[in-house]
C-alpha cells in the first residue's frame, strides 16, 4: 500500500514520543482522515529504536466487554511484558500476567498493578514504553462490580503514568469528536491532557500526489476541489484504472453522501426544520466557528455529529464537514 505524505504529522508524532512524558495526548480527527495509518507508520519507523509500543486497536472490536477488554491486553506468561504474536508485520507488545484473570473476584486494582507491573518492567530493560490505544471511547461503557467506570479510572492511572510519574507516554486516538468534548471537560484530565488534529489533506498536498500518479492538469484542477482523504486517492486511482473519470468518480460519491443525507432528513422529520437550518450555515462556508449555532439546536448538531455529517473540532471551536464530499453533498441537498 503506498503512503501519502504526512511528513508534518509522522515528524510531530516521532519527536513526541521521543520527549520526556507530561500529559495524556489524544490525536483526534476526521474519521478515515489517517490516524490509525500515521500511528502504525510512527511505529513501523522506530522498531529499531529502544522504544517498546504497547499498541491496542479498539476498532476491530464491537463494544468490548471486561473479560474481552481482559483478553485484549493481556495475555498468559511468565513475562510482564511479551511480543504480540498476532501481529506478523509489526513489532508491538502486550502485558503478561501469571495466569487468567479470575472474572469473578477481579479487581481493578489487580488489572492496574498489572500494567504498571509492565512500565516497570520494559524501563528496568533500559527501554522506554509507549501506550497506544486506537478508538480508546469503545471502553466507555465498561463498568466494575461497584459501578466504577473503567475508563474514569484508567484516566486516573494514565495521568499518574504522564505529569505525575513521567514513566511512559499514553497516547490515545479517536474519531469521536464528542467524546473529545466530554475529554475536554473532563476534571481530572484538566492540565494532564493535550491534543493533536490529524486533519483533511491540504489542497496543495493533493494537487501534487494527483500530479505524481500521472493525472493530467485538468483532472488535478478538477478532483483538487473535491478530494481531503488519502483513501479517495487511492480509489480514483483505481477507478481511473477500472475506466470510470475523475468526474464520473467524484459524482458517484456526491450522490452516495447526498443519498444518505437525504434519508438522514426524512426518517427525522420531528427535527428535519432544524438539522436544515444547521446545514443551511455551510452553504457558502466550509468552516462555521461554535458560536454560529444557538443553544436550542445544539442537540441538532450533536446529532450530526454523531452520523458523521458533521465534525466537531472542539479545540478549535469549529464546526465542519466531515469531508469536503460531504460539503458538496449537504450543499445538493439544500439546493
Ligand atoms: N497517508 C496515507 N496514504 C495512503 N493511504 C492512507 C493514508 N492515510 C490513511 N490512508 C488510508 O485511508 C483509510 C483510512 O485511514 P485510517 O488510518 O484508518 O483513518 P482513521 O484512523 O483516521 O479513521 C485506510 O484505508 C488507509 O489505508
Ligand atoms: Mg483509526
Amino acid at each position: 500500500m503506498k503512503f501519502y505524505n504526512r511528513e508534518k504529522e509522522l515528524n510531530y508524532l516521532k519527536t513526541y514520543v521521543q520527549l520526556e512524558p507530561n500529559a495524556i495526548l489524544f490525536v483526534y480527527g476526521p474519521k478515515s482522515s489517517g490516524k490509525t495509518t500515521v500511528m502504525l507508520r510512527v511505529i513501523k519507523e522506530l522498531e529499531n529504536s529502544n522504544i517498546v509500543f504497547f499498541y491496542y486497536d479498539l476498532r476491530r472490536y464491537a463494544t468490548p466487554t471486561i473479560e474481552e477488554f481482559l483478553e485484549i491486553f493481556f495475555e498468559e506468561s511468565d513475562k510482564k511484558y511479551l511480543l504480540n504474536k498476532l501481529e506478523i508485520n509489526l513489532k508491538i507488545f502486550k502485558f503478561g500476567v501469571e495466569k487468567k484473570f479470575d472474572f469473578n473476584n477481579i479487581k481493578l486494582n489487580n488489572i492496574f498493578n498489572k500494567i504498571y507491573e509492565g512500565i516497570e518492567a520494559v524501563i528496568k530493560d533500559g527501554k522506554k514504553p509507549i501506550l497506544i490505544i486506537d478508538e480508546l471511547q469503545k471502553l466507555k461503557n465498561i463498568y466494575f462490580n461497584g459501578g466504577k467506570s473503567l475508563l474514569n479510572e484508567l484516566f486516573n492511572l494514565f495521568v499518574h503514568l504522564t505529569k505525575v510519574r513521567h514513566l511512559c507516554h499514553v497516547i490515545c486516538l479517536t474519531s469521536d469528536t464528542l467524546f473529545i468534548e466530554e475529554i475536554y471537560r473532563n476534571s481530572t484530565l484538566k492540565n494532564a491532557s493535550e491534543y493533536y488534529l490529524i486533519d483533511w489533506l491540504e489542497k496543495e498536498t493533493i494537487k501534487k500526489i494527483l500530479k505524481e500518479e500521472g493525472f493530467s492538469e485538468e483532472e488535478v484542477n478538477y478532483a483538487s476541489n473535491y478530494l481531503s482523504l488519502p483513501y479517495e486517492i487511492t480509489q480514483l486511482i483505481n477507478n481511473k484504472k477500472l475506466g470510470l473519470s475523475v468526474e464520473e468518480t467524484i459524482k458517484q460519491w456526491i450522490n452516495i453522501e447526498k443519498d444518505g443525507l437525504m434519508y438522514l432528513l426524512k426518517s427525522n422529520k420531528d427535527r428535519k426544520e432544524n438539522l436544515l437550518k444547521i446545514l443551511s450555515k455551510f452553504n457558502n462556508k466550509i468552516k462555521v466557528s461554535i458560536d454560529n449555532f444557538e443553544d436550542e439546536i445544539f442537540d441538532d448538531v450533536k446529532f450530526l455529529i454523531e452520523n458523521e455529517i458533521l465534525f466537531y473540532d472542539v479545540i478549535n471551536g469549529i464546526i465542519k464537514p466531515t469531508s469536503i464530499i460531504e460539503w458538496w453533498a449537504i450543499k445538493e441537498v439544500l439546493k
